[in-house]
């Protein structure tokens, strides 16, 4: 893999904050974009740009073409068998919130309305660390009906802790919502085994994607999971687009989750109808020149060879743990063997954000904070951490240039 070519495409990487070569090591909160990607959206507002699935005229069909064609890749990228399984929405948040309202109601209404096979009141089950977006709309919906959160602990490495989550099956949730890879600890949960394991008790399935989709291959079909959310912004494509993928037997019984324009069949005073699959969850104009740029990048992550790419992302992760590690009061937060694309850490006696602040200054970004997984810092008894995130373009040079950076602040701040 030549990274200096894949550099070139990614201009904003190519410029100097506070007089220093920008050091870009916050992916997990955004990747940045290549050119094939903001191209693609300037292209479309420039010649293409029109309202879908409403017009016959010309710009309107060509327009609705794209949008559906780019469900498709993303369909294929996933591997789910239909297209109309994947609903494209602002991204992670709110496929989570989509599902935590329309399929905590699908659930309840079976359960008192027609007597459904579990018993009301509704119980969810997450994990310990879990990002804010893949737990508090659960958290809310419970609430709301009087139900109750599971929460599947981990250990002192950041690994879940598989046979407290089997303990917690036998609680009866009838939704278990998961992160893929967590935004804090980069631990890469065994989702495969643990949707086996909820499958088995009777639970439906949700895997929070986000921090997964640019960096491992994702086959819904193999996983069986029942839904996969994610966020095209963290895989190389615009802000404003992402998506779900759902089993249809569920979408179709989900009620709608938006009303208005679209995802109506008919309308009068008295009644409405909903739209077929997947328009019934596509309330409004959407972002059709974020999913066309969604679709490039794809093409752009499937371009790359995947496993160099990996191989690579492994190589910056045990670089950056291994130089970190030489700096005194260095404790790693997340150790668990299977991880992916980051690293997160505290220094004894030095507060995350102060670092931060001035190794900015020396040019590198990275993000600092409790991440949006507040209970994961309490877990740890720390009230952040200094987070490092890669994205195929970082180098093991620039990871010389953080520990430096990292090493010198420590020293001004002790
Ligand atoms: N969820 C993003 C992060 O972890 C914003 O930084």
């Amino acid at each position: 893999m030549n990274i200096n070519e894949i550099r070139s495409q990614f201009p904003v990487l190519d410029q100097q904050v506070y007089g220093k070569p920008l050091v870009y090591l916050d992916n997990a909160a955004t990747t940045q974009k290549p050119l094939c990607v903001i191209d693609r959206e300037r292209d479309y507002y420039l010649h293409e740009n029109c309202n879908i699935h409403r017009g016959v005229h010309y710009l309107s069909q060509q327009a609705t073409e794209a949008y559906e064609h780019a469900r498709q890749t993303v369909a294929r990228f996933v591997n789910a068998p239909e297209a109309h399984e994947i609903v494209f929405t602002r991204g992670t948040t709110e496929s989570l919130n989509l599902l935590a309202t329309s399929l905590g109601r699908m659930i309840v209404e079976s359960e008192t309305g027609k007597g459904g096979p579990h018993c009301v009141p509704l119980t969810v089950l997450v994990t310990a660390m879990e990002h804010h977006s893949n737990l508090v709309p659960w958290q809310q919906l419970v609430q709301q009906q009087g139900g109750k959160l599971l929460v599947a602990p981990m250990d002192d490495d950041g690994v879940l802790d598989l046979q407290a989550y089997e303990e917690r099956l036998k609680q009866g949730p009838q939704i278990v919502a998961m992160a893929h890879v967590s935004n804090t600890l980069g631990t890469v949960n065994p989702i495969k085994e643990m949707i086996r394991l909820a499958h088995q008790y009777g639970a439906l399935t949700v895997v929070d994607g986000a921090q997964s989709m640019a960096h491992l291959p994702i086959d819904v079909q193999d996983l069986d999971c029942d839904f996969f959310v994610f966020s095209g912004h963290k895989m190389y494509a615009p802000m404003g687009i992402g998506g779900l993928y759902g089993k249809t037997k569920w979408l179709e019984q989900m009620p709608p989750y938006q009303f208005g324009g679209e995802m109506v069949d008919t309308v009068s005073f008295e009644r409405t109808t909903f739209n077929k699959l997947p328009f019934k969850f596509e309330a409004g104009t959407p972002n059709v020149g974020a999913a066309l740029g969604l679709e490039t990048a794809i093409g752009f992550i499937e371009g790359l060879d995947r496993s160099a790419v990996a191989a690579h992302e492994a190589l910056l992760v045990n670089a950056t743990l291994e130089r970190l590690a030489a700096i005194e009061g260095m404790r790693f937060i997340g150790q668990a063997p299977e991880r992916s694309g980051l690293v997160s850490f505290v220094i004894d006696g030095i507060h995350p954000y102060d670092l931060g602040t001035i190794i900015d200054k020396m040019g590198v970004a990275v993000r600092t904070g409790h991440h949006c997984a507040e209970p994961v810092m309490t877990r740890f008894g720390i009230p952040g951490t200094v987070r490092a995130s890669f994205a195929v373009y970082n180098t093991l040079e620039e990871i010389d240039v953080f520990v430096k950076a990292v090493s010198r602040a420590a020293m001004m701040l002790r």
